[in-house]
């Protein structure tokens, strides 16, 4: 077991790399299995959920070498991929589900575990399969795995229109529709930046798509695709995180690799907050409040303020000012998070999907859990303003999103150490 151990008190100064982002990239790699030969990624971030994928890309039969040290993934394809993703891997890493178009359409038949509930949230899969079936597949639940066959022939264009923008439909019907027989019309789609790299990505490979950055995609099908090179979006959320974490501390970072356009929403919350917030043209400069003015958030789809750092946005508010009330409407449990941050002394009241915060100067030190990836990580930035020392668990959250959250924040001068513990002394109190 492990944890990563935080003396509270830094004052973030220096510069940061954001690599390519996690949201991203899984989707790129299992875009792969859309044609035979090599394809290759680059700027791949060196986190456990690429890892993940790998593995699931090579029990399809694929050949993977994901280069850290390079930051590039090659996949090669085979003429023939085999159609299972096993319940160990899903379980694992929900965003496996992501094989579930390019299979169906590229195999005829996908069998995916169905993931079940995780630590934010319910998360059905009611759109994909419902997009799917427009397009012609069977689709059904058996022994625990959701069973897609396409229909002889094929897959075949179809009009859907999303209920709602969800990110993981939209890639999973983008990738299906690419390679059915005829034109798919995806409305009322996801516009994430994470979805324009997926389309980038498959029109490298010869997929025919207009609407890019739109809410409408329009994809006139192609009887194959071919391997193609692309390199990953920069992670908006690991960009975020640094952001946010320059301004809990009212500290001074450079943000390298940040995109501003892709955090429209969550920089303008920190200038409401009165941190300072420059593109450099490299990235972005946060300088942080002394002390942040509290700022209500309401988290939306894109380009409204992201759910990943809606735990930022709190860990902000609890250090703010006076109060403020944020709001989660994407995920109804990502309030776990919420708790934990009570752990570390901040006075907040979570009623149903809002959470009421009263701001206080500092937090104070406690040892606490990470139930998801931003939850950990919002943890450890919220510990740099929580007087003593607070042990993170549950650390390897944080690793299947952040390559190495530890080593950043030394950069940046903060006294943060990682620790392997045996799981008894993981309960003992921090030296
Ligand atoms: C992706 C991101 C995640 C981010 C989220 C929203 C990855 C690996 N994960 O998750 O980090 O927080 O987008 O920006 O890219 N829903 C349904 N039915 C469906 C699909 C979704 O009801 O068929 C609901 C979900 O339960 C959830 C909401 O829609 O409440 C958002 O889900 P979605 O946009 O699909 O997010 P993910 O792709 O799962």
């Amino acid at each position: 077991m492990e944890r990563i151990v935080v003396t509270g008190g830094a004052v973030l100064e220096g510069e940061v790399e954001v690599p390519g982002a996690k949201n991203s990239v899984l989707k790129l790699m299992a875009a792969s299995l859309l044609a035979e030969g090599r394809t290759v990624l680059r700027d791949v971030p060196g986190i456990v959920d690429v890892r993940i994928m790998a593995e699931l890309l090579r029990r399809l039969g694929c050949v993977v070498e994901h280069d850290a040290a390079a930051r590039t993934c090659a996949i090669d394809v085979p003429a023939e991929v085999g159609h299972r993703a096993d319940y160990e891997l899903v379980r694992a890493m929900r965003a496996s589900i992501s094989v579930l178009g390019p299979l169906t359409a590229r195999v005829g038949r996908a069998d995916v575990a169905v993931p079940g509930g995780d630590a934010i949230g319910s998360r059905g899969l009611d759109l994909h399969v419902e997009g799917l079936r427009a397009m012609g597949a069977d689709v059904h639940v058996d022994h625990g795995y959701l069973v897609t066959e396409a229909p002889a022939g094929g897959l075949r264009g179809a009009e859907v229109a999303l209920a709602f923008p969800s990110v993981g439909a939209t890639e999973n019907l983008l990738m299906a529709a690419v390679l059915a027989r005829g034109r798919t019309v995806l409305s009322g789609v996801a516009r994430e930046p994470e979805i324009d790299d997926l389309v980038d990505l498959l029109l490298a490979m010869g997929a025919r798509i207009s609407g890019r950055g739109g809410s409408e995609l329009v994809v006139d099908g192609v009887d194959a695709l071919s391997p193609a090179e692309h390199a990953v979006v920069p992670d908006r959320v690991v960009a975020g995180t640094w952001a946010y974490a320059a301004a809990i501390t009212g500290g001074r970072v450079h943000v390298r690799g940040a995109r501003p356009e892709h955090l429209v929403m969550a920089l303008d919350k920190l200038r409401e907050a009165g941190a300072e917030v420059e593109p450099t043209g490299t990235g972005i400069l946060v300088q942080g409040p002394d002390r942040p003015r509290p700022v209500d958030v309401a988290t939306l789809p894109y380009p409204g303020f992201p759910t990943d750092l809606q735990p930022f946005a709190l860990a902000l508010a609890a250090v703010a000012d006076g109060s403020c009330v944020v709001t989660e409407n994407l995920f109804e449990a990502r309030f776990r998070f919420a708790h934990e941050l009570e752990r570390l002394g901040a006075d907040l009241v979570v009623d149903g999907h809002h959470v009421l915060v009263r701001g206080r100067p500092g937090l104070s030190a406690a040892p606490v859990e990470a139930s998801d990836i931003r939850a950990g990580a919002a943890l450890v930035v919220a510990a740099l303003r929580a007087e003593g020392t607070t042990a993170v668990h549950g650390v390897g959250h944080v690793d299947r999103g952040y390559e190495d959250v530890v080593a950043a924040l030394r950069g940046l001068g903060a006294d943060v150490r990682r620790e392997v513990v045996e799981p008894a002394e993981a309960l003992l109190p921090v030296d």
